[in-house]
């Protein structure tokens, strides 16, 4: 007989949630595309995310606003035929899920659908509550993000740590349990002091994934294009770069046009 699961190798939500019960670190990157996907995959990281963040380090967006539903499936469903380890969660871009739960159903479906992908991510608590639970109603699995949610950046008015101040402190570990009591399998909190995110990790059974947002969590996302070093101009505290491709590329294109400038490239072993 054969297996029930897709593809037994596979890293699922359950067996993410099984990591924060064994009290494992959860590891997160974002990818956009095949290739890197590939990378990010061979090298064993628990969970790719097909982030919205794709508006800025792939489209030069200033936000994340404007990325389309359409374009989310493209990116996801590139990532999807490189990966074949990893969990595959992509974020419900902008416009596509708040304040209407039907449309909000309606582009988690499409999502899974058209690209392959193993759930979804939406920004925000009680406010989209309804969206989750819709969502929940197909079988979808859903990770939620509070704390700065960059698609409410016009609201926020800067991207600076969120919930510094008691009363949305409280109001975040109030969304926080709500998510996990509506069915979210997991939740990004993103810049937040590090206490308050460890007491809401503490404080829910479901895996709670931080960016800038401390040690005590149950795992660490950051954006591939940032900590590969490919995106300088971007330096928050949170961040470490563990390459510096920016440089590193940079140099070896230079080299290049200096060879063809020079005809060093291509050389008598390099041609028919
Ligand atoms: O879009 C994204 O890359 C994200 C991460 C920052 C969590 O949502």
């Amino acid at each position: 007989m054969s297996s029930i699961v897709p593809n037994s190798k596979r890293i699922t939500t359950h067996s993410v949630q099984e990591l924060k019960r064994k009290g494992v670190k959860i590891s997160m990157l974002t990818a956009y595309d095949y290739t890197m996907a590939r990378m990010v995959d061979a090298a064993g990281v628990d969970v790719i995310l097909v982030g919205d963040s794709a508006s800025n380090v792939m489209a030069g967006h200033e936000t994340t606003l404007p990325i389309t539903l359409d374009q989310m499936i493209y990116h996801a469903s590139s990532v999807v035929r490189g990966a074949e380890r990893a969990l595959i969660i992509v974020d419900l871009p902008f416009g596509s899920y708040q304040g209407d739960s039907k449309q909000a159903l309606n582009s988690a479906i499409r999502i899974m659908k058209e690209s392959g992908a193993h759930g979804v991510k939406l920004e925000g608590g009680i406010e989209v509550i309804d969206s989750i639970k819709r969502i929940l109603t197909a079988g979808i699995p859903v990770m939620g993000h509070l704390g700065l949610t960059p698609q409410s950046i016009y609201k926020f008015g800067t991207y600076t740590v969120r919930a510094k101040k008691e009363a949305e402190a409280d109001k975040l570990i109030e969304d926080a349990k709500a998510l996990e009591a509506a069915g979210c399998f997991s939740l990004v909190l993103e810049k937040v002091p590090a206490a308050l995110a460890e007491k809401v990790a503490k404080a829910l059974t479901i895996p709670v994934i931080g960016i800038g947002a401390g040690s005590g969590v149950d795992g660490q996302v950051l954006v591939l294009h940032d900590m590969l070093g490919m995106t300088h101009e971007f330096s928050p505290r949170f961040l470490r770069r563990y390459l510096n491709l920016y440089d590193e590329i940079t140099k070896a294109v230079s080299h290049y046009i200096e060879d063809v400038k020079l005809v060093n490239f291509p050389n008598k072993d390099e041609q028919y």
